[in-house]
C-alpha cells in the first residue's frame, strides 16, 4: 500500500514569508503534513517532547483510533481476532499480510515446532544470572544472543526473513519458560511437538517430574486471547526502539533485544506488574481506594494509577474490554476468587467517576486486567512483562520488516534544539581553579 498525497497543502508563515507542505492522508482518514523537506527550505526544524504529533513512518500492519477506541490488524477488528483466532494465525497474519489458509498454518506451526529448542550451549547460559535476575533482562540477553547462534540473516537483511520470524516465535517461548525454571530452581522441560504454541509454554512452565502439568483448554484459550491483544499496537515506545535500532541496518535479534528492554518501563509493559503491586498495596492498606486516588492525582507524588491512561485512547482500550471480559470468564472456570479483582473494579469504578480522570480522558488500559488472568493461570508477578514480549513479538518482527523493505527508509536520527553553553575558550588543567 502506499500513502496518499492529498493534493491538499499546509501553509506556514515565518517572518512574513508562506511555505506550503504537501499532506498526505492514510487509507482509514489519518491526516499529516510532510515536513521532509521544512528544514532544508525553512531552517527550522519541528520541536515535539515525546512525539505526541509526529508520525515517523507510514505503515500497513495497525490501524488505532484512539477517540473511538478501534483497534485493527491488517484491517481486521482486534475484538473479531482475539474471539475467532490463535495466536499464531494472528502472527502468521502480521507477519505475511493475510490470514493463514489451513495449508499455510500447518505449514507455519510445523516451523514453529521445528525451531522450539534452544541451542544446548545456550542453556548454560542460564547458570550464569543470579537467581534474582528479572526476567525482562534475561530475555533480552537470550535473544540478542540468538544472532551469534544464527546469523544466516548475513548482510541481507531479508534473507531467510520467515525462518527467522518463526525462530524467534518459537524461541522465545522457550526461553521464557527456562527463565522462570532456573528462578525456581527447577528442571527444564522441554518444547513438546504434540502440544500447542501456547499449551507447549504453559507446560514448560509448569509441567515438572513429580507433578505432570495437564494443560487445560481454558487455560491454553485464555493465553491465546491474551497473546492475540498484545501482537501489535502501532507505534508505541518499544515498537519505535525496534525500527529506530534496525534502521540503523542492526539484526532482527538485537533490534528486538532492544524492545524488549525499551517495553520493560513500567510505564510502557512494566505497568502489567506495577498494577498488582498497587492492588496489593491497597489490600495491605485496608482497601483505603481514596488515599491512592488522591496520591495519583498530587502533581508532587509521583505515583501513577498503573494501567490507567494512555497516550492514544482517550476512551476505553478496546483490549482492555476484551481482557475484562476474559478475567471474568477464566476465574469463574478455574473457581478462583482474588481479592484483588474487586479490588481491581471498585478502583477503575471510582476513577472512571472521578473529576480528575474524566477530564482527562483517563481509562483502564490493557495492562489493568491482564495481571489477575495471569495470577489465576499461575503465572508469578516477576513473568507479566515477559508474557506482554511473548504476545507483541510477531507486531516488533512485522514492523521491523516493513521498515527493512521501505524503499523510503532512512536511518532514524532526530534533531534537537541546542540550549547549552555557547563556544567558551578552553582552560587548561592548571589554570582551573
Ligand atoms: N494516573 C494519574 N494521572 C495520570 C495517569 C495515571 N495513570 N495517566 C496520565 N495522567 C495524567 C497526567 O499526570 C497528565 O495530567 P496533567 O494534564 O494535569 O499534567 C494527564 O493525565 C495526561 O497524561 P500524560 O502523562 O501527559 O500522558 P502521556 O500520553 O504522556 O502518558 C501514559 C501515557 C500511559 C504513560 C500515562 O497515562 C501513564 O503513566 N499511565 C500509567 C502507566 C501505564 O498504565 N502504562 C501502560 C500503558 S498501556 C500499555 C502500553 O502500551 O504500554
Amino acid at each position: 500500500m502506499t500513502q496518499n498525497t492529498t493534493g491538499r497543502v499546509a501553509e506556514l508563515k515565518i517572518d512574513g514569508k508562506v511555505y506550503t507542505l504537501p499532506t498526505l492522508e492514510g487509507t482509514e482518514g489519518d491526516k499529516a503534513i510532510d515536513i521532509s523537506n521544512l528544514l532544508q527550505e525553512t531552517g527550522y526544524i519541528t520541536l515535539d517532547s515525546g512525539y505526541k504529533n509526529t508520525g515517523s513512518c507510514t505503515s500497513s500492519i495497525t490501524y488505532l483510533d484512539g477517540n473511538d477506541g478501534i483497534l485493527r490488524y491488517k484491517g481486521y477488528d482486534i475484538e473479531d481476532l482475539a474471539e475467532k483466532c490463535t495466536f499464531v494465525e494472528v502472527a502468521y497474519l502480521l507477519l505475511h499480510d493475510e490470514l493463514p489458509n489451513p495449508r499455510e498454518l500447518a505449514q507455519f506451526k510445523q516451523l514453529l515446532e521445528q525451531f522450539a529448542l534452544l541451542h544446548e550451549d545456550m542453556i548454560h547460559f542460564f547458570d550464569h544470572f543470579p537467581p534474582y535476575a528479572a526476567p525482562m533482562s534475561i530475555l533480552s540477553v537470550m535473544v540478542n544472543c540468538l544472532s551469534s547462534y544464527y546469523p544466516e540473516m548475513g548482510d541481507d537483511p531479508l534473507a531467510n526473513i520467515d525462518i527467522t520470524a518463526a525462530r524467534l516465535l518459537s524461541k522465545i517461548r522457550t526461553i521464557a519458560a527456562f527463565s522462570y525454571k532456573k528462578s525456581m530452581g527447577q528442571p527444564l522441560i522441554y518444547p513438546r511437538h504434540d502440544l500447542s504454541y501456547c499449551g507447549n509454554f504453559l507446560n514448560m512452565m509448569f509441567d515438572n517430574p513429580v507433578r505432570p502439568y495437564l494443560v487445560q483448554p481454558a487455560v491454553v484459550s485464555t493465553l491465546n486471547k491474551l497473546l492475540i491483544l498484545h501482537a501489535d499496537h502501532e507505534q508505541n515506545c518499544s515498537t519505535s526502539t525496534v525500527r529506530l535500532v534496525g534502521s540503523a541496518g542492526v539484526n532482527l535479534y538485537s533490534s528486538i533485544s532492544a524492545g524488549i528492554n525499551a517495553l520493560w518501563g513500567p510505564l510502557h509493559g512494566g505497568a502489567n506488574e506495577m498494577v498488582i503491586q498497587m492492588l496489593e498495596a491497597i489490600h495491605n492498606d485496608g482497601n483505603d481506594f481514596i488515599k491512592y486516588i488522591n496520591k495519583a492525582k498530587d502533581k508532587s507524588d509521583p505515583f501513577k494509577l498503573s494501567g490507567f491512561g494512555h497516550r492514544v485512547y482517550k476512551t476505553f482500550d478496546p483490549r482492555g474490554t476484551i481482557i475484562k471480559q476474559a478475567c471474568d470468564e477464566i476465574l469463574e472456570v478455574l473457581h478462583v476468587s482474588d481479592p484483588l479483582l474487586d479490588i481491581a473494579r471498585e478502583l477503575e469504578e471510582i476513577a472512571l467517576n472521578d473529576e480528575y480522570f474524566v477530564k482527562r480522558n483517563l481509562y483502564p488500559n490493557i495492562d489493568f486486567y491482564s495481571g489477575i488472568i495471569y495470577r489465576a493461570i499461575g503465572i508469578p508477578t516477576n513473568m507479566f512483562t515477559v508474557m506482554f514480549a511473548l504476545g507483541r513479538l510477531p507486531g516488533w518482527v512485522a514492523q521491523w520488516t516493513e521498515m527493512s523493505v521501505d524503499p523510503s527508509r532512512k536511518i532514524g536520527r532526530p534533531r534537537q534544539v541546542y540550549i547549552g553553553e555557547k563556544q567558551r575558550n578552553f582552560v587548561a588543567l592548571d589554570d582551573r581553579g
